[in-house]
């Protein structure tokens, strides 16, 4: 519980909402001070709000500053997190762990982060606490990412590089690295095209296979061992519901799928009481850009409809149907990592939890 409290007002404390809040109360209080020792110049330098309200003040009024301002962060660190809002994010515009996991000690690398299911991973994570690494091969994407998690008040920096190469592997690592070990992998990074059988030729097949299996392995290889000799460690890898019920469709794709699930139960194996753990996350069809201009553009051809209103319940029923009758978002793939990356599924090795709103039928 203490830990949970202290988590909770670290992270407020941390919040550029909250800082920016009691600066401008000390600075109120400083000017107040110093008014009458200020040349006249220097006292018009000051905004007009403050110079109007600190000048009103007089000693008594100071101390009463003083009074408000210690009652305000006593009330801001002993505030409950269960003041959270229904979304779990801001409380009195200042971040909380959404989901109280306790990962403030981490530091974590999600390959792939600088859009769709990476990107909403890796913000999760670092509202949990934990410092992580923004990963893609565009920077603008990936230092977009990173700057939009410090302006939330978490950790980020960014690790570029191409993860179909060795070399690109390797800088990744040495990136990600350079301000302490990586405590949590998260591979997600890959790619496809919508391919029929007739249309994947063999070197489409190889390519898809290194982008979004090797790549993976690249940073196991080189990440691992360390978590390793540290006692402590988590790799998730996402995985899709194609791997078990693949579609006639992007063969090539479908088959990565499957391999990245396979190694991963291997890996929980090789991990055997070691403290690291490894599993899955497998994902139906979640609504990224991607998947939503792909389903736009051949809505109105299959009779779907022209508007995305029309056209989402008809794709969903044709291509994905499921038990909500929706495509899936990716803070749900999100929270279900971060579940994986906590020391509340350290008992959880070589699973793969589904989250793919009942797509996959299979008791399984
Ligand atoms: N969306 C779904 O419905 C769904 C379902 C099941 C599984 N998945 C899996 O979930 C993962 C994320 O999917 P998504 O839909 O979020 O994809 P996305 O929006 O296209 O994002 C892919 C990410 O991977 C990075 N990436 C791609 N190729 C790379 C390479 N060679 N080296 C380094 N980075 C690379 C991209 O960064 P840059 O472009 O900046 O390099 C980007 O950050 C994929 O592995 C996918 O197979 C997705």
């Amino acid at each position: 519980m203490a830990v949970i409290y202290w988590n909770s007002a670290w992270q407020k404390l941390r919040s550029p909402q909250f800082r920016s809040g009691l600066y401008l109360a000390q600075w109120v209080h400083t000017y107040s001070q110093v008014r009458d020792r200020l040349p006249y110049r220097r006292q018009f330098a000051v905004p007009g709000f403050v110079r109007r309200h600190a000048g009103n003040l007089t000693d008594r009024d100071g101390r009463l500053w003083r009074a408000v301002a210690a009652c305000v962060i006593a009330a801001e660190i002993a505030l409950p997190p269960a003041l959270s809002t229904a979304d779990g994010q801001q409380v009195y515009g200042c971040i909380l762990s959404s989901m109280e996991l306790n990962l403030t000690t981490k530091r974590a690398l999600v390959t792939g982060s600088s859009a769709g299911l990476g990107e909403a991973t890796a913000k999760l994570l670092a509202a949990e606490g934990a410092a992580v690494v923004i990963h893609g091969r565009d920077k603008d994407r990936a230092q977009k990412v990173a700057q939009e998690i410090r302006d939330a008040g978490g950790t980020a920096t960014v690790a570029l590089g191409d993860l179909a190469t060795d070399e690109g592997a390797a800088e990744v690592v040495r990136a990600a690295t350079a301000d302490g070990p990586v405590d949590i992998l998260v591979n997600n990074a890959g790619f496809y095209r919508h391919l029929s059988w007739a249309e994947a030729a063999p070197d489409e097949w190889n390519d898809t296979y290194n982008i979004n299996v090797v790549s993976g392995v690249r940073m196991i290889q080189q990440l691992v061992p360390a978590m390793r000799e540290r006692g402590w460690g988590r790799v998730i890898t996402i995985g899709g519901g194609l791997a078990s019920q693949p579609m006639n469709t992007h063969p090539q794709y479908n088959a990565t799928l499957a391999a990245r699930h396979n190694l991963a139960v291997s890996l929980a194996r090789d991990l055997k009481d070691t403290g690291v753990t490894s599993n899955v996350v497998s994902p139906g069809a979640i609504l990224v850009e991607a998947t939503k201009d792909l389903v736009t553009s051949i809505g109105p051809a299959r009779g779907w409809g022209d508007t995305w209103e029309e056209i989402q319940p008809n794709a969903v029923q044709a291509l994905i149907p499921n038990d909500h009758s929706r495509f899936g978002k990716p803070d749900e793939i999100a929270a279900a990592v971060a579940y994986l990356c906590s020391d509340y599924a350290e008992y959880i090795s070589g699973a793969t939890i589904r989250v793919d709103g009942g797509l996959i039928r299979s008791a399984f």
